[in-house]
């Protein structure tokens, strides 16, 4: 899809489908559409007036013009009642228009409206993101693949929406692709296909380069945790390290480390999973897929930060070949785990991922695991939860989240919950049988392996990967992409 902006005029309106939003105000018509209603011959004004579409977000009807303006087909959407739309009203507007008009296709012009709470920039980002991640189809391994159906946006309104549309439009193309990397099976997407998208990334993008180590050079590196998990699987593991160096980062001191959680297949290992939603664990690599694509995207978009990701991936399989309960593993940092449950195994690999990353040169770390049922328990689909050792990394991070639409809220670490995880046979264990705060103590284990400096820790588990359709534009089962808006967007905060 392409992207451009055009000011308000007749010819504004010729485009194969116009789309016009419909705030519930109390019967009235945005004054914005009026040259519009005009041209329509008071057909939009009769549609707001008789209350049909504007009170309920999303709600889409169809008119055909008799040749009064350029558009074959307009769409009035609903935004719900005016004092409650935000960003997430318009762009799952954004998807239903798309789903209304998919069979005419061709260029979609969209009216944008200044009396919105929301500025004519975060209408068009949140319009691109409806669009392309409304018009996501998980289905491909079908017969038949839905295609974006739009091949030119065309925004009415000021100049100055332009850029950030075409950034945003980069960006959800980018987290759809990571969409594809969590809904591919794991018999597809083992840990060294993962690494081969990391080097394709880096042949495309300028000031990336991608290095990948396998299985001897992780127990070389005395990387103890991530290998005792590996152990247990034919597919090797990968260690994924990526960095972009932009020739002119506006703070040179400042490395952004992004850490992310792979596992492609997580069975729970001898503590083996429950049957039921097993086929869910494919997506357990979420987190690393949006690391690798937020990478890409930053680097398509050339933002003056430099980023290093690195992105521990492996199987956690059952085998005879298996870490066992009991067992007690040595991470890189030399502080030693007793292995109480091995489906307890993100914290096991982002341990030796996130010493990595800091000996690297991250100063600002922040990692993203679909790492506990209990945090997908606790938020369901909607947001993340977030943790750290520096409370306003911690919120710099959940703002980014928050102004991406990747939602996340912060969430307390304290060391009494450190107790949780004291071992008697090692410096800690992995998991504790009491059913309490447990994303809050995995936050703790993670804190052991941070070293100096913030730290911020994403638990995506129920954002990451849907087992259920969600009713807005991410309304599909499957991998969401989550966490690569969050990323560029904290990204781009890092470069001003
Ligand atoms: N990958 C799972 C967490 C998960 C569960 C993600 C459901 C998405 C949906 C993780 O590896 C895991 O199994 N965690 C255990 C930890 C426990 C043993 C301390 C869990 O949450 O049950
Ligand atoms: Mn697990
Ligand atoms: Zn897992």
């Amino acid at each position: 899809m392409q992207v451009d902006v055009r000011a308000q005029t007749a010819e504004s309106f010729e485009a194969d489908v116009l789309a016009v939003a419909l705030p519930d105000n109390g019967a009235a018509m945005p004054a914005v559409a009026e040259p519009l209603d005009k041209l329509l011959e008071g057909r939009l004004g009769r549609l707001a007036a008789e209350e049909e579409v504007a009170q309920a977000i999303g709600r889409t009807a169809v008119l055909h013009p008799n040749g009064e303006l350029g558009a074959r087909r307009v769409v009035a959407v609903g935004l719900g009642p005016a004092a409650e739309i935000d960003a997430d009203a318009l762009r799952t507007a954004a998807a239903r228009v798309s789903a209304a008009a998919d069979r005419v296709g061709g260029a979609l012009a969209w009216l944008l409206d200044d009396s919105l709470d929301l500025t004519p920039t975060e209408q068009a980002r949140a319009i691109v993101d409806g669009l392309v991640l409304g018009a996501y189809d998980p289905g491909r391994w079908k017969q038949e693949v839905k295609e974006l159906p739009f091949e030119r946006l065309v925004l009415i309104g000021p100049d100055e929406a332009a850029e950030p549309a075409r950034r945003a439009l980069s960006v959800a193309e980018a987290a759809n692709r990571a969409r594809d990397l969590a809904n591919t099976g794991a018999n597809e997407l083992t840990p060294e296909k993962l690494a081969a998208r990391a080097q394709d990334i880096a042949s495309e993008r300028e000031h990336v380069t991608a290095e990948t180590l396998g299985p001897e050079q992780i127990e070389q590196l005395g990387m103890g945790a991530f290998a005792g998990v590996a152990q247990g699987s034919h597919n090797p593991p990968r260690l994924i390290v990526m960095r972009y160096d932009p020739p002119q980062p506006t703070e040179a001191a400042t490395v952004l480390g992004l850490v992310g959680k792979a596992v492609t297949f997580d069975t729970g290992g001898i503590s083996i999973k429950p049957a039921l939603y097993m086929e869910d664990m494919k997506g357990d690599m979420a987190g690393g897929a949006a690391v690798i694509e937020a990478m890409g995207a930053i680097a398509q978009l050339g933002l003056p930060v430099r980023v290093i990701a690195v992105v521990a991936a492996t199987e956690n399989m059952v085998g005879g070949g298996s870490y066992r309960p009991g067992d007690v593993l040595r991470a890189m940092n030399g502080k030693t785990i007793e292995i109480t449950n091995t489906d307890a195994e993100g914290r096991l690999i982002l341990a030796d991922a996130l010493h990595y990353a800091r000996q690297e040169g991250a100063t600002h770390l922040v990692d993203f695991a679909t790492l506990t049922g209990a945090m997908e328990k606790a938020l369901g689909d909607f947001y993340a939860g977030v943790f750290g050792n520096e409370d306003s990394w911690r919120d710099q991070v959940v703002a980014a989240g928050e102004a991406s639409g990747d939602h996340a809220w912060a969430w307390p670490m304290h060391r009494r919950y450190r107790a949780y995880i004291e071992s008697a046979f090692a410096d800690m264990k992995n998991s504790s049988v009491r059913g309490q705060a447990i994303p809050a103590y995995a936050a703790s284990f993670l804190e052991e392996f941070v070293g100096e400096g913030p730290w911020a820790h994403v638990d995506m588990a129920g954002t990451g990967f849907y087992t259920w359709p969600r009713n807005d534009y991410m309304g599909q089962k499957g991998g969401t992409g989550y966490g690569v808006r969050l990323i560029v967007e904290l990204a781009s905060r890092l470069t001003r």
